[in-house]
């Protein structure tokens, strides 16, 4: 069964068709971060527009890397929720439009759990269940996932998301838009240990994250070292801003494992691609007997191989919607 999968949620206009699933016939990406990056983040409004200037060409091209007519398409699968509202209902409604034109099925697919389905492109022995950690600029949840549409969330960030804040304090450390990437290789030039930053616990819910404090320390660090005049050591603050990201996602993604009794992990998300993070996961997950997967890094971000992935496993499900299917700028995983 041949998928043409749309996302469209953030920055990234991404079309692309995958076959039962698995296998990725093409992956066509426009991205905009350039644009966004002269406004040190994203700007909505830019955003949408940007994508209703590049879907239509970008399904062309999907079509044709694919080496698929109109025709050989057995259904349409569009990111629905979350993300920013405007840009979600570009992807979405090109998405209908494609399926009424073609007459074929339209399946709603969640972000996050596109994000999660990248690996079982990486990985074909991967099934669930597993236990997921996803990692994006808007989403930092870890969730169960008992088979591939039922899934539940066992803890969250009750705040930023781990990429927000990685790209906040990116922006105060000088680096460009999205930041995770250049935080990634300042951490790499420091061994750390110099700033003592806040590791935030969540009272009652040792599972749920909190990053809003650490990016301000961060910032307030930044902002402080201007009016000083005082030199701040920008690469090990970028090292232990990421020591104490990771200190907070990985320890609890354990103690998710060892109360879930799961054996896989899954990490997904823009942030799975941090070096630090990775390294770390690997070194816990060897000393838990966990088997990890972690999503190349060209899957790490968002794209729409992802989305026609985890819509297939929707449209087994009998998840199909019809023209009334609306966007949603929030949505839990488990609806
Ligand atoms: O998954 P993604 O592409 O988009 C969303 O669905 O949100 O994630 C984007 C986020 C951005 O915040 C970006 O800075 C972060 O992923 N990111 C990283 C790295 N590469 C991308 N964060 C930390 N380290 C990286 N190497």
């Amino acid at each position: 069964m041949k998928i043409l999968g749309f996302e469209s949620t953030c920055d990234e206009t991404a079309v692309a068709v995958v076959e039962d699933g698995r296998r990725v016939l093409s992956d066509a990406i426009a991205s905009q971060a350039d644009m966004h990056a002269l406004y040190g983040g994203v700007v909505p409004e830019i955003a949408s527009r940007r994508h209703v200037e590049a879907i239509a060409a970008l399904t062309e091209k999907a079509l044709q890397d694919a080496g698929c007519s109109r025709s050989d398409i057995d259904a349409v699968a569009a990111a629905y929720a979350p993300g920013l509202i405007g840009a979600v209902l570009v992807g979405l409604s090109f998405a209908k439009s494609v399926a009424w034109a073609l007459g074929i099925p339209l399946i709603p697919v969640h972000h996050i759990r596109g994000h999660i389905a990248a690996n079982y492109l990486a990985f074909p022995d991967l099934e669930p269940p597993f236990l997921a950690l996803a990692i994006s600029g808007g989403n930092t949840l870890l969730v169960d996932v008992a088979d591939y549409t039922n899934m539940h969330i066992l803890g969250a960030t009750r705040d930023d998301a781990a990429g927000e804040c990685f790209d906040k304090a990116a922006r105060v450390l000088g680096l460009s838009y999205p930041g995770g990437k250049p935080m990634d290789e300042l951490a790499q030039q420091s061994a750390g240990g110099v700033y003592r930053l806040p590791h935030a616990h969540v009272d009652g819910a040792p599972l749920d994250m909190s990053f809003s404090g650490l990016k301000t320390a961060v910032v307030n660090l930044a902002h402080h070292a201007e009016q000083t005049g005082e030199r701040l050591d920008r690469a090990a603050l970028a090292r232990d801003f990421t020591q104490a990201v990771s200190d907070t996602l990985v320890p609890r993604t354990m103690e998710a494992v060892r109360l879930t009794g799961r054996k896989i992990l899954v990490a997904a998300g823009g942030v799975a691609a941090n070096s630090i993070i990775r390294a770390n996961l690997e070194q816990a997950c060897r000393e838990q007997g966990c088997k990890l997967y972690l999503p190349p890094l060209r899957l790490c971000g968002d794209n729409g191989s992802m989305i026609a992935a985890q819509g297939y496993y929707e449209y087994r499900a009998g998840h199909a919607a019809g023209m009334e299917l609306n966007a949603y700028a929030t949505r839990e995983i488990s609806e």
